[in-house]
């Protein structure tokens, strides 16, 4: 029988991603019959904000998904490979913000305007993928389908708060502390150096090739949400000081031809994108604009003129929502949709 509603939790609810799940399950009317936020014993009992009301936080325990059918989570990897899959085999499917179960072959990993399709074989834990992975891949969807892709060439201009609350806080300290002429004093801690004023080509640990961790999660997920493993993803990872809003510059070569108009036309009609692309207007996606909004914008397409097929262009999402949050929720609207809020 089909359900009308439903008991969801949120894991990490006192977190910048967790109180933005809160948000946009109330500003989206989730049919939830309860909402259990959960975060670790140092802020139970405290108050979250949900919509008009407010909820307790409890602690998160082996128990705290008894009755639940729904988990978001998001208070880091070890949390997630720790709890979801105790939650899924008290049969709560999970929605995992962290980057634990991405690339997990029984996981699906999933943006709902691109493989919706792929919630159909979750066995209890769905992933939600890297916040710059999910603008990207909207947009290179509809393109794929269009002319497929053969190549990325992909810069980032990352926001602090993905980071968390204590970058945002970092960010705040370092501006004031400047601003002041105060530059002794300042003394990075959540990044490796000075991030007011500043771009950190440095996101997540480096690996062997070189690369950091968030370029490799581009590489890997990508290919994994589009369903093929031939698209070659070349990412550099940058964090910026901004708070919210990632930007990120894209050179997309393809098969078949796209021109950068018909490219225009193909993606004003793809779902979750919004075109802003005037530039006789200087019209054009930016990071303060997309703060609170749900599309993920796209600007400044243009034809490669360096290769046959190419094409460049610059994406824009607010990487809370788009990027975290929305995601995670649209993915728990697609499951009650189609029916798959149960552990197989
Ligand atoms: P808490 O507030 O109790 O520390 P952010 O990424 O913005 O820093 O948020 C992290 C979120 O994850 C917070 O809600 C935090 O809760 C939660 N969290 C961190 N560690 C744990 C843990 N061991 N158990 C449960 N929740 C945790």
């Amino acid at each position: 029988m089909e359900r009308d509603s439903f008991v969801v939790a949120v894991v990490g609810a006192t977190g910048a991603v967790g109180r933005e799940m809160l948000k946009t399950l109330k500003a989206r009317n989730f049919p939830a019959c309860e909402i259990i936020p959960l975060a670790s014993s140092r802020s139970a009992g405290t108050k979250v904000p949900y919509g008009d009301d407010e909820l307790v936080v409890r602690e998160l325990g082996e128990h705290s998904f008894e009755g639940v059918d729904i988990a978001l989570f998001s208070a880091g990897g070890s949390v997630s490979e720790e709890y979801a899959p105790i939650a899924a085999r008290s049969g709560c499917v999970v929605v995992d913000n962290s980057s634990a179960w991405r690339m997990d072959e029984e996981t699906p990993l999933v943006v709902p305007e691109v493989n919706p399709h792929d919630l159909d074989w979750h066995k209890g834990i769905i992933a939600n993928p890297n916040c710059s992975t999910i603008q990207m891949v909207v947009v290179l969807k509809p393109i794929h389908d269009a002319a497929t892709i053969r190549r990325v060439v992909v810069s980032t201009y990352q926001a602090v708060s993905g980071a968390g609350q204590k970058a945002m806080d970092e960010l705040t300290d370092q501006v004031k502390k400047m601003y002041n002429f105060d530059m002794e004093s300042i003394d990075p801690k959540y990044f490796q150096y000075r991030i007011a004023f500043n771009c950190l080509p440095h996101i997540d640990r480096f690996l062997e090739n070189d690369y950091t961790k968030e370029e490799m999660k581009m590489v890997h997920e990508t290919r994994k949400i589009l369903g093929d493993d031939s698209i070659g993803v070349s990412p550099t990872a940058v964090r910026v000081p901004v708070y919210i809003g990632h930007s990120e510059s894209v050179n997309i070569e393809t098969v078949d031809k796209l021109s950068a108009r018909d490219c225009r036309a193909l993606l004003s009609q793809a779902p979750g994108i919004t075109v802003q692309d005037n530039p006789e207007e200087n019209i054009y996606p930016m990071a303060i604009e997309a703060v609170d909004e749900d599309a993920t914008f796209v600007g400044r397409i243009r034809d490669d003129e360096t290769i046959a097929n190419g094409l460049n262009m610059w994406i824009v999402a607010d990487n809370l929502r788009k990027g975290a949050a929305l995601n995670a929720v649209q993915i728990a609207e697609t499951l009650v949709e189609r029916e798959l809020v149960r552990v197989p």
